[in-house]
């Protein structure tokens, strides 16, 4: 009786003491203290175990920190049932590889002594790898396909004993509830999953289940394998996980975990485990690593590429209004010009003018020499009506006048195409040293062509066109040698730009009529004037005014004057001429310049009578019969001329006068 009592005692005892020693945990989300970790296992702030942390070759080790009873302490005792489910989640920076895995392990130790990373998961080594000594149960996760562990895939589940060869192993996949079938999972696809293994120690079965995170455990296991645990599990043994990498940087997460001894594992409470880092987060250390410099680049790149666009454009920035759109075909593009004059370089400047300066140029397209005349020009008033004279004298063909191409506009600067005359201006073969100076025939040639030229502007065109500006310096010559009339009309910018109020007379002392500076008013009689001073300037080789000194201004005209008067008109002529002179040509050419200097303007010749003298068609008038004097020729030196002489010695001379000048002036 008694030792029934105490066979009971015993065996109760025994009960409870079993009743203690079965392990149960439940982990939503780890905390340091729950686990213990080797190698490069950690865990992240908000409770996530960290197996491996996105880098290369490494292993990763985490058990529960106590020991767990899986045998009574009498030798040949069955290992007990046990229950365990976790859900994981694996992260490679490759959509379809990633390396090497993780297991479920239950081992004599938790360090796993010796193991290896990359194929042998931290589990074992080359030399322990299957020996039944290890004592050693697993259920792997394996990522990659190994061949000479047999390995199904590169995507399957298996349980090893002992080893690396699975004594079962399927490809990932869950059975999806009401006959759903088979449903494949990816490990790598950075998804949560959830991993069921049971083992029923009466039965000596195995289950494993695997399904995505927010599917209900299946009915039915992936794998179900018959297979006694008791010769491997030792009567205390170590639960955790094992992991390991490659050669790809993959990170093995645990996100929760839960165990039980004899039953069933309890439910893990899934809306409690701990957020993956956010789905891209290795994209968006990416994006900082090499996304955000090369974004950085691309920005500055582009800022500077939008700098230089910006400057481009403000370099190359041109003022084009509507009313110009119909003067397309005059217009020039300034990027154009500015290529054709190389950046308007000082090598390829011409010369300076009273209105600016002239550039060399070869159109980049056309290959075509020009000269490019830049003009500052503060105003835009009068611009429109300048710039319709500009093209309409664009329009006006003569041998004896310079092309104009085309013009363009800027802001503040006018820019005016001509054709290039190769040979310069004449002023430089008449004054300049020691530059070749022209022969008599050549000088008459350009005389005669002047003329022709002028006779043209004044009446041979659809409108008459003062020329304003006639004199020896805006006499291009072109190859042949042949004087062409340039610069026609700009003189009128200057009237139009500025205050009616204070308008500038623009022309060029010595050469402007009488009339001219007293009323301002620019006609074709005053161009003659001009043109008369210049055939002097031509024939004598001297400046119509020479300043000598402070007091002693020698007027070419009025010494003509008196040459003629003393009877030798010819000792006027430039000395540079030689002797190959052909004396009547010089008289008739000396003659006319004094004649279109009258002071009277009803006196001096048209241009059409000027051309018929210079053919010789009609004889010059006597000048005797004209009551020429001294002081009718010109606008005398002696009524204020002086002035103008010494504040411009220059001889560009802006005098004032309320007037309103007229280049076109009109239909005939
Ligand atoms: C991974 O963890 C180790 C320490 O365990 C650390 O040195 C390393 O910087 C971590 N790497 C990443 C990518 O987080
Ligand atoms: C298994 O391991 C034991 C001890 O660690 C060793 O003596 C034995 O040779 C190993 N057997 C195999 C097949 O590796
Ligand atoms: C599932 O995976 C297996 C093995 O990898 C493959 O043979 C099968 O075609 C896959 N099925 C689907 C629907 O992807
Ligand atoms: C394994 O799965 C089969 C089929 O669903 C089931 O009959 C058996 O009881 C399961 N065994 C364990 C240990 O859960
Ligand atoms: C596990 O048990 C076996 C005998 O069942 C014994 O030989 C081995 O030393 C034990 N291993 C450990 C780590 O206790």
């Amino acid at each position: 009786m008694i030792a029934l009592f105490f066979k009971l005692l015993m065996l109760l005892t025994l009960a409870s003491l079993a009743a203690a020693e079965d392990v149960s945990f439940t982990y939503n989300g780890f905390r340091s203290a729950d686990i213990s970790v080797d190698g490069n296992a950690q865990f992240t702030p908000n409770g996530i175990l960290v197996l491996t942390n996105d880098t290369e070759q490494q292993i990763g080790h985490a058990f529960y920190p106590n020991p767990v009873i899986f045998k009574n302490s009498y030798s040949n005792s069955n290992a007990f049932s046990f229950s365990t489910t976790f859900v994981f989640a694996i992260r490679s920076p490759l959509a379809t590889r990633g390396g090497h895995g993780l297991a479920f392990v239950i081992a004599p130790q938790r360090g796993l002594p010796g193991a290896l990373n990359g194929r042998f998961l931290g589990l074992f080594n080359l030399a322990n790898n299957g020996n039944t000594t290890n004592h050693v149960f697993a259920v792997e996760l394996d990522t990659v396909w190994t061949e000479g562990f047999n390995d199904i895939d590169n995507n399957h589940v298996g349980i090893d004993i002992n080893g690396l060869k699975s004594e079962d192993s399927a490809s990932a996949a869950y059975y999806a509830k009401k006959n759903g079938g088979l449903r494949n999972l990816t490990l790598i696809s950075g998804q949560p999953m959830q991993v069921w293994v049971d083992y029923d120690g009466t039965k000596k079965q195995i289950n494993v289940t695997l399904a995505p995170i927010n599917v209900d455990k299946p009915h039915a296991p992936l794998i179900s394998l018959n297979y006694d645990l008791s010769s491997i599990l030792n009567r205390t043994m170590y639960v955790g996980f094992s992991s390991a990498t490659g050669s790809l940087p993959t990170s093995h997460y645990v996100l929760g975990w839960s165990f039980k001894m004899n039953g069933q594992a309890q439910e893990l409470a899934l809306s409690q485990l701990p957020k993956l880092p956010r789905i891209g987060g290795k994209k968006i250390s990416k994006l900082l690593t090499i996304g955000v410099p090369v974004i950085f680049v691309s920005l500055v790149f582009l800022a500077i590429l939008g700098a230089i666009y910006a400057i481009r454009k403000k370099k190359f920035a041109e003022l084009l209004e509507d009313w110009e759109l119909e003067y397309g075909p005059q217009r020039f593009k300034y990027k154009e010009l500015y290529i054709a004059t190389k950046g308007f370089r000082e090598k390829e400047l011409l010369g300076r003018g009273g209105f600016g300066k002239v550039y060399k140029g070869i159109l980049p397209t056309s290959k075509t020499e020009i000269a490019v005349k830049r003009i500052s020009h503060e105003s835009r008033q009068g611009m429109r009506e300048f710039v319709a004279e500009i093209v309409s004298i664009g329009r006006l063909r003569h041998r004896n006048l310079v092309p104009l191409l085309g013009y363009c506009r800027r802001k503040r600067e006018l820019f005016l195409v001509y054709d290039y005359m190769p040979n310069g201006s004449l002023d430089k073969y008449l004054y300049d040293q020691p530059m070749a100076t022209l022969n008599w025939s050549q000088r008459f040639k350009v005389i005669r062509g002047v003329a022709s030229g002028l006779l043209y502007l004044h009446e041979e065109w659809e409108q008459v066109v003062v020329h304003r500006d006639v004199k020896a310096s805006n006499v291009l010559l072109d190859r042949e040698f042949n004087g062409r009339l340039g610069d026609f009309g700009l003189a009128r910018l200057y009237d139009h730009g500025t205050d009616p109020q204070t308008t500038h007379i623009v022309g060029t002392v010595g050469y402007l009529a009488p009339e001219h500076t007293r009323f301002g008013r620019a006609t074709t009689s005053t161009d003659v004037f001009s043109f008369g001073a210049f055939v002097l300037e031509v024939a004598c080789g001297r400046r119509p005014i020479e300043i000598k000194g402070p007091l002693q201004d020698v007027v070419l005209v009025d010494w003509v004057f008196s040459c003629w008067e003393r009877g030798n008109i010819l000792e006027a002529r430039d000395r540079k001429l030689g002797t190959e002179i052909i004396s009547e040509q010089v008289e008739l050419v000396l003659k006319l310049g004094l004649l279109c200097s009258h002071s009277e303007p009803s006196a001096r010749p048209s241009m059409r009578q000027v051309v018929q003298y210079l053919e010789s068609d009609i004889a010059l008038p006597k000048l005797s019969l004209l009551g020429l004097s001294s002081s009718g020729l010109t606008f005398a030196p002696h009524e204020g001329f002086d002035d103008f002489a010494q504040s411009y010695p220059s001889s560009s001379v802006k005098g004032l006068s309320n007037v309103e000048p007229a280049v076109l002036s009109g239909g005939r």
